[in-house]
């Protein structure tokens, strides 16, 4: 491939994952003194390229070094991951100061390749934080198409091995988390939950779909299974999948605030998101059965007690993932200091789950989105309550995200789908349970999405209640990003 020429002097930051190529690409076209890297500069204020303790010497320096080549006119490549929006802006300003132009170059190199040569490094970054990595280009890529390049140019190496998994999501959808996870609810794994896990992971993952979430319950609800089937513990499993090095989104959808104190969910939400470097979502809610608290000896106190509760989680949960350690005196809650480490990687979204007025009030006032059941009659009411309760405030309707549990009947045709609805209606009528779960092709559901997005939904969360093999996941394929 050919590129053509680079404007000459000029400011080149690149944007890409560990081993995408960035400093190969550089070395090819640059002199050594005009291309600023983040790990040499590691290597020279630490102990080598790989010691993260020294990242801030490293940093600072760097913006120095960029600083004064870009002021002296001279062509300056800056050699880091280029993610954060903030430095790149910086140094984007200090050429235009100097009128120098500007060009971000993305690497797109599919996620296999990268893995592939991530493996055979001396010291690897683990799986979990390059599959962050690659999930934030994808944000990476849209945001800099605004931000004011002279041009972005994208570089693109073919894959050596077999085809690399599809993106989480084309960058010209993302306007904001649109998109279809998986909510598992039912854990059919016979002898083996590890492997069904996993495979049901990978699955979801090459389905193209965004996420998975995990339903928060101790006993399995009658709604999704029997009492006696297995229904293991949100946090533990989602660490086994966060393990897997996946980009899918993880998170709860949704975890009662009566089951853990509110530091220890913002503790294992930011540890979650932490080690997957990104992408971890909080769904959160008042908790509504009664057994499950009785059976496991949790206070169940009143609908209005758990809602205060509800609203008093999110501030502990927001002060504790906030920058910096200090005290915290909010409306309902007060804390000597919020000192928690590890931090998020990225902004953990906070969704909150729940129907009634009070839920849909919490979630404008606090929240970065409320969850839904996806039928009709809800979404007339609760959407425009939602937007009342915005207005109210003077909040933006964009800023609160409206996402739907929808839980679909889905057949490879018709006939497979109503040998589902037979198996699955238990007492209820056919006719009812299939109009509920709008029984149907895959086809059709990718139809009634893309009026839900039309409609202000901003993702799905898409529970099967048949769930059994990787299979059925698979074929929901064309409900992922293509
Ligand atoms: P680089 O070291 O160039 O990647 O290549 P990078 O993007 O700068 O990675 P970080 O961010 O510093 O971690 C990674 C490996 O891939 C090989 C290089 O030789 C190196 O071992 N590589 C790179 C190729 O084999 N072919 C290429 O076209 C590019
Ligand atoms: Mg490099």
């Amino acid at each position: 491939m050919v590129d053509a020429p680079l404007p000459d002097p000029a400011l080149v930051v690149l944007v890409g994952p560990s081993g995408a190529g960035k400093s190969t690409w550089a070395a090819a076209r640059f002199r050594a003194q005009e291309i600023v890297a983040s790990d040499d500069l590691r290597a020279v204020v630490g102990s080598g390229p790989s010691d993260l303790g020294a990242s801030a010497d490293a940093f600072e320096l760097l913006d120095r070094i960029v600083a004064a080549r870009t002021g002296r006119g001279l062509t300056t490549v800056v050699d880091t991951l280029g993610m954060e929006p903030e430095r790149r802006r910086r140094h984007l300003g200090l050429a235009r100061a100097r009128g120098l132009p500007a060009v971000a170059v993305v690497f797109e190199t599919p996620l296999a390749l990268v893995r592939h040569r991530n493996r055979i490094r001396d010291r690897p970054v683990p799986a979990g934080v390059l599959a962050g990595q690659v999930r934030r280009l994808v944000d990476a890529a849209a945001q800099l198409r605004s931000e004011g390049w002279d041009q972005v140019r994208v570089v693109a190496p073919e894959s050596a091995a077999s085809p690399p998994p599809r993106p989480r999501s084309a960058p010209s959808s993302r306007s904001h988390d649109f998109g279809v996870i998986l909510q598992v609810s039912r854990f059919p794994w016979g002898e083996e939950p590890l492997a069904w896990l996993t495979d049901i992971a990978r699955a979801t993952d090459e389905a193209g779909l965004q996420g998975i979430a995990l339903m928060d319950h101790l006993i399995q609800i009658p709604q999704a299974g029997r009492a006696w089937e297995p229904l293991p513990e949100l946090w533990v499993t989602l660490g086994v999948l966060a393990g897997l090095g996946t980009r899918l989104r993880l998170g709860p959808l949704v975890s009662p605030v009566t089951f853990r104190p509110a530091g220890i969910t913002a503790k294992a939400a930011a540890t979650l998101d932490a080690i997957t470097g990104g992408g971890t979502f909080l769904g959160i809610g008042a908790g509504w059965w009664a057994r499950e608290h009785a059976a496991y000896g949790l206070p169940f106190p009143s609908p209005k007690e758990r809602l205060d509760g509800l609203e008093s989680a999110i501030e502990t949960i927001r002060a504790l993932w906030a920058a910096g350690t200090k005290p915290y005196a909010g409306q309902r809650v007060s804390l000597p200091e919020t000192t928690g480490y590890p931090r998020p990687a990225g902004a953990v979204p906070i969704v909150v789950g729940g129907t009634g007025a009070r839920s849909l009030r919490v979630a404008a006032r606090l929240g970065d989105g409320c969850n839904v059941p996806s039928d009709d009659a809800t979404l007339e009411r609760a959407i425009p309550l939602l937007r009342a309760e915005c207005d109210a405030i003077g909040r933006p309707h964009e800023d609160v995200a409206v996402t739907v549990l929808d839980v679909p009947v889905v057949g490879r045709d018709r006939d497979d789908a109503w040998a589902r609805v037979e198996r699955l209606r238990g007492r209820a009528p056919a006719g009812t349970f299939a109009a509920r779960h709008h029984a149907g092709p895959v086809s059709d559901h990718r139809d009634r999405y893309a009026r839900l997005f039309e409609r202000g939904v901003s993702s799905v969360f898409l529970a099967l209640p048949d769930l059994s093999t990787p299979e059925d996941v698979l074929a929901l394929e064309p409900l992922g990003s293509s």
